[in-house]
């Protein structure tokens, strides 16, 4: 029978084309003889060679895939021309794969491939054909596949959502003329592309910050991925940056895991809580950032990550790296734009949105109206030292709405929010970070009620001993951690055990 030669060098028409010399594997001969059988059944098929370049196509798949008249693909690697093409694989294990869909385009094809092998049982190529919409009973399974490709792109498509910012710059809100500024500058900042830093005290707004830039950035359609240095453990801070390639280490999964930066190709990477990045992790960022490649854990291989960097901390940088905590040459990598959101204190004028705004969100029983704070009350809350800044701010007020009878927040329940001797001309002291409910506010931890059992006991022990850390640390997690004498890692397990939002 007649046979395409696997060294001509443009497809013809037929699956039995032109009769040049074939080599001499018989194996190949026999495939071409089967494959002309099959010829009615299949809407297409190619063949490759060992190197998988393509050797020969058939008409009806040039068709298929939309290929120009004068385009030759012979001799091109197969992935050139069909991207999703499997071949390469058949090529490599000699293993057929009997059935698949393969996406081409926007198009769906079932296809089946076979490796060829020479009469010593070597691969030396494979061939492949295409069912396309011809084959009514294949219906189902193109079907299904893309069902499953639409729930795919769906949940991938919420997951970039959520991985997107959650604030624009007008949530963060104040009209006080330092604040003013500082949105100009963050407005001009998010115009140009490099690192930025955000110093202010805890609970300033830092993070929403951080969202706002990404949000005014070219890059708000990419992804927003943010890291809490003191959040995890160091021994795992590397492959939660870098990423974990697969079989890495004996007991990890053998999958790979993509780190943050990765996560954040295309988007922003936010670095909180910076000044608690641990030296070692240090050398490694600035590495990354300087060759903008990153190397994943157990991995020989780079890749290059288009990332911007957002940093923020409540510590003085400076100091750190003078203490040779932090590297000056990483600092300066990362201070490029700075900004410095004055703590509440320094603006009081802007209390009064920020109250109305936090008001908004706090829940009040649903007969009753919006919350009112009375002008009384505002004089109070602009007394007040504020060392956990607006975290405490909300804290306050929902601790005062919980204890409200009505709508109206006025100056004595204020006072009673207000952590104990807040008032009293002593330098403020922190608030305790949580909103109690009223009873277990007033109610000392020493006072357990009887017949509670040890573990109860227990357990509110630790919490009462976690917020009086917190509220000694002015908010500030990593110190609160150090006055308990526990690790960061198990301080942010032990919060989120206890529900304590900080
Ligand atoms: N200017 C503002 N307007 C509205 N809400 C604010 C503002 N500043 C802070 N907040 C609110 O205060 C809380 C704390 O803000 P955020 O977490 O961004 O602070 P932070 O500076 O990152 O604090 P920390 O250093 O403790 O991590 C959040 O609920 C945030 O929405
Ligand atoms: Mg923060």
């Amino acid at each position: 029978m007649r046979q395409p030669d696997r060294k001509q060098t443009a497809a013809d028409g037929h699956a039995t084309g032109e009769a040049n010399s074939l080599n001499s594997h018989a194996t190949i001969d026999q495939a071409i003889d089967a494959f002309a059988l099959l010829r009615d059944y299949f809407q297409g098929a190619i063949i490759v060679d060992a190197a998988t370049r393509i050797t020969w196509i058939d008409k009806r798949y040039r068709e298929l895939l939309k290929l120009a008249e004068d385009f030759d693909p012979i001799g091109l690697p197969v992935e050139e021309v069909i991207p999703h093409s499997l071949m390469r694989r058949v090529v490599e294990s000699g293993k057929p794969i009997l059935i698949d869909v393969m996406k081409f385009d926007d198009r769906q094809f079932v296809v089946c491939r076979i490796p060829l092998k020479d009469g010593d049982g070597r691969v030396d190529g494979a061939i492949g054909f295409v069912f396309y919409d011809s084959v009514d009973y294949l219906q189902p399974i193109l079907d299904k596949f893309e069902n499953l490709q639409r729930q795919l792109s769906r949940a991938q498509a919420a997951l970039t959502r959520e991985r997107q910012t959650k604030y624009s710059l007008s949530s963060f809100i104040g009209t006080s003329t330092v604040v003013k500024e500082l949105k100009a500058q963050v407005r001009r900042f998010a115009l140009r592309d490099g690192a930025a830093l955000i110093q202010g005290e805890t609970g300033t707004g830092k993070e929403l910050l951080a969202h706002a830039i990404h949000q005014q950035s070219d890059r708000a359609d990419g992804p927003f991925v943010a890291v809490n240095m003191a959040a995890v453990p160091e021994a795992l801070l590397e492959a939660e940056f870098f990423g974990v390639a697969p079989g890495a280490y004996t007991g990890a999964d053998r999958k790979a895991r993509k780190g943050k930066f990765e996560l954040a190709h295309g988007g922003t990477l936010f670095l909180d809580e910076i000044g608690d990045m641990p030296l070692g992790i240090q050398a490694k960022l600035l590495r990354a950032l300087q060759e903008g490649e990153i190397e994943a854990l157990g991995s020989n291989a780079v890749r290059a990550v288009n990332v911007r960097i957002i940093a923020a901390t409540a510590q003085n940088l400076e100091e750190l790296i003078a203490a040779g905590r932090f590297r000056a040459d990483l600092y300066y990598r990362i201070a490029v734009l700075t900004v410095f959101i004055p703590p509440l204190r320094e603006r009081p004028e802007d209390l009064p949105l920020i109250c109305e705004t936090l008001l908004e969100e706090t829940p009040h029983p649903g007969d009753q109206g919006d919350w009112v704070l009375t002008p009384e009350a505002i004089d109070l809350l602009s007394i007040y030292g504020w060392p956990g800044n607006v975290r405490e701010l909300r804290n306050v007020l929902e601790r005062a709405s919980a204890m409200a009878p009505d709508e109206r927040l006025d100056a004595a329940l204020i006072r009673r929010a207000l952590p104990p001797g807040a008032l009293d001309g002593r330098p403020p002291r922190p608030a305790a970070p949580l909103p109690l409910p009223a009873s277990s506010a007033a109610r000392p931890a020493s006072a357990a009620p009887a017949g509670i059992n040890l573990a109860s006991a227990r357990a509110e022990a630790e919490r009462q001993a976690i917020l009086d850390a917190l509220a000694a640390s002015a908010g500030q997690k990593a110190a609160a951690a150090r006055r308990l004498g526990v690790s960061r890692s198990q301080f942010y397990e032990k919060l989120k055990r206890h529900h304590i939002d900080v």
